[in-house]
């Protein structure tokens, strides 16, 4: 009988989700797996949601967002009696292990599971790109792009009517999307919770621009940073000038994964195999340095991903 394994996408949806089930079920099988796709994240495995996966139920996805396994957060499973049901039905399912596709608090229940004894490998997908042991999370590249165009389109706006925008952007509690998403869109500024921004001084460096004939002034405002609209309110009020805000939302977790994010998940998919089939399990995969990559999960939740501070001045020194 062969032995199975199961997949599961949760927390926030990111692109690339799809792929990664597509990489992991086939890779899966060619290594003689059977691989049961367990569904809405671990709340399917409190409430018995599984599905067969086969070579064919994973045809035609890799090009959309989403995930076919739909996610969640699941609060349970942070409770002792909660984890320790959701490890009684992997027991019973008699699963080999998990290949969990998700962000940091997914890594945090591989985490939990693997402490229980069951195998695990974690697939860092999110578009916060905040986790640590991989330069880059699945899902990442497509938000930045998806931002960075949405941006494009703002400036059009800002440019015609000489107005400021500040426009936020998602990532948590940090600012890794923010500043990529800066430095891509060519914005004046970024608001994240790595720096502290006095207001004052930015208003004072925005009505400059202004002075220099800048037509339209753009500041990527991090969510973790509190509000946009507050934020924006202060600015207008401390400049005297026109001040707009955006919230992009949830358009940066949406729509067709780009060709990185799929390659991405894709080699991931396949790594996690690999792993799993050599016993390396309890390990987060990554890419490092253009390299896949794998770190111990309990490694990778004892650390903070750097912020690249040396990026926010290249921005600053660029966008005169
Ligand atoms: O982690 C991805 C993310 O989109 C964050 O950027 C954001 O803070 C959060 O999820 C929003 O979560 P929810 O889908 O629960 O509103």
């Amino acid at each position: 009988m062969a032995k199975k394994v199961g997949i599961i996408t949760s927390g926030g949806d990111a692109p690339g989700m799809n792929a990664a089930v597509r990489a992991v079920t086939r890779h899966g099988i060619f290594l003689g797996y059977q691989m049961i796709g367990i569904k809405r994240g671990f709340r399917g495995l409190l409430n018995d949601e599984f599905i067969p996966l086969t070579l064919r139920s994973v045809s035609g996805i890799i090009n959309f967002g989403g995930t076919m396994l739909h996610t969640g957060r699941c609060p349970e499973t942070k409770t002792a009696t909660g984890m320790k049901r959701a490890v009684k039905t992997v027991k019973e399912l008699n699963l080999a292990g998990l290949i969990i596709i998700g962000g940091d608090g997914s890594l945090a229940a591989g985490n939990a599971f693997s402490k229980h004894g069951i195998e695990v490998i974690n697939i860092p997908a999110s578009i916060d790109n905040d986790i640590y042991g991989t330069d880059e999370t699945m899902g990442y590249d497509t938000a930045l792009n998806t931002a960075v165009e949405a941006i494009d389109k703002i400036r059009d706006t800002a440019t015609s009517h000489d107005r400021i925008f500040v426009v936020e952007i998602m990532g948590r509690e940090h600012g890794f999307l923010t500043l990529d998403v800066g430095l891509a869109a060519g914005c004046e500024f970024i608001v994240v919770p790595e720096m502290k921004v006095d207001i004052q001084k930015l208003a004072e460096e925005l009505k400059k621009g202004k002075e220099r004939g800048k037509t339209s002034e753009i500041i990527a405002f991090a969510e973790g940073c509190g509000s946009s609209a507050e934020f924006a309110k202060k600015l207008e009020k401390l400049t005297g000038l026109e001040v707009r805000m955006s919230n992009l939302g949830y358009i940066q977790r949406g729509g067709r994964p780009t060709a990185r994010t799929r390659i991405l998940a894709s080699k991931f998919g396949h790594a996690a195999m690999n792993l799993f089939n050599q016993g390396k399990t309890n390990v987060l995969v990554g890419i490092t340095g253009g390299e896949v990559s794998s770190m111990s999960i309990h490694n990778a939740i004892k650390h903070e991903k750097k912020f690249d501070a040396r990026a926010v001045k290249v921005l600053r020194n660029l966008s005169v």
